[in-house]
């Protein structure tokens, strides 16, 4: 059975395993800290350690590798920025070391462009405007020189996670919470996204692993949308006012280490997408999934 050594047991790399698992596979989660209800087997391992990483590797003996770890805190990465570089670089460097022979999966993000264009496609040159975007690219350039691998880069995710969940909550679900308990929503009106569902995400880097995949590939969604709009998109699918969503300038709010423009565009998606019969679904459909299966 194919076995996938997935490092960051967070938001997405969950949801990874959770796809693997229902498709059969050996999905095995590795993180620093112990999680309460994995979906896959767990181990611990810090990716900064090289020694760890052999020792994992050599325990769980991976087919399959996807790096999709943290620090991914945008603002702590631009409080600590040698340390969030050290630390994608220790990981990337340390995991492709110790399993040279794997197919390996980097997800890594937007923020490798300064947000100066609204259209980043494979062949956009990068420019991290971000101490995050800077450090993810020298991972990116760690990965690029092993063979078969590929850097999936993909645009804001989002998905259900519990109000009560400890860490800051994605930008749909935090809406969502906040909204559907009839508070207002701070969300800037002059920053756009392209963003995509958890779990096609998952879909899609489940593809990746599978196989022929290019060294690069950009998977945003197909809205070019402000985040004032997705949550506006979110107020009228829960049936409550607009005016609960408060329309800010970026600069104004937490938001404001993120490019105005955090957009991906991909010369190569639609074709990769038909090749394996997926599709990624816009936010109007992706808020209707999420809210309709609500608790
Ligand atoms: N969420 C997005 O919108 C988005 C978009 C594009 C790309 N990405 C990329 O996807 C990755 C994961 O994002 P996410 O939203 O799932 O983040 P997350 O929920 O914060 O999860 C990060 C995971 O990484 C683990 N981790 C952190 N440092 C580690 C280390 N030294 N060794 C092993 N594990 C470590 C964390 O667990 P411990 O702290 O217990 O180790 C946690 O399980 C990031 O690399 C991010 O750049 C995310």
């Amino acid at each position: 059975m194919t076995r996938t050594l997935i490092v960051g047991s967070g938001f997405v790399g969950r949801t990874l395993a959770t796809r693997l698992a229902a498709a059969g596979e050996s999905p095995v989660l590795a993180s620093r800290h112990p999680l309460t209800d994995p979906p896959a087997p767990w181990t611990a391992l810090d990716a900064a350690d090289a020694e760890a990483c052999a020792r994992v590797v050599g325990e769980v003996r991976p087919d399959r590798l996807v790096l999709v770890h943290g620090p991914s805190d945008v603002t702590w990465c631009e409080a600590n920025p040698e340390r969030a570089a050290e630390l994608h670089m220790a990981a990337a460097a340390n995991l492709t070391a110790a399993a040279p022979g794997c197919r390996t999966v980097l997800i890594s993000t937007d923020n490798v462009f300064d947000g100066s264009s609204p259209h980043n496609d494979e062949n956009t040159p990068t420019a991290p405007a971000n101490a995050y975007g800077r450090a993810k690219l020298r991972a990116e350039q760690i990965i690029g020189q092993t063979p078969g691998a590929t850097v999936l880069r993909v645009s804001l995710i989002y998905g259900w996670e519990p109000a009560e969940t400890e860490k800051w909550l994605n930008f749909f679900s935090a809406c969502a919470h906040s909204l559907r308990r009839g508070e207002p929503v701070e969300a800037p009106d002059d920053q756009w996204t392209t963003p995509v569902l958890v779990e096609d995400v998952a879909a899609v880097t489940a593809a990746v692993l599978a196989g022929g995949a290019p060294p690069l590939l950009h998977l945003g969604g197909p809205d070019r949308i402000s985040r004032a709009a997705w949550a506006e998109a979110v107020a009228d699918r829960l049936g409550v006012p607009r005016s609960l969503v408060v329309r800010v300038p970026k600069a104004a709010g937490r938001y404001a280490s993120r490019p105005i423009n955090t957009c991906l565009t991909s010369d190569r998606l639609d074709g990769f997408l038909a090749a394996h019969g997926l599709r990624v679904r816009s936010v109007a459909e992706g808020a209707r999934v999420l809210l309709e299966a609500a608790p």
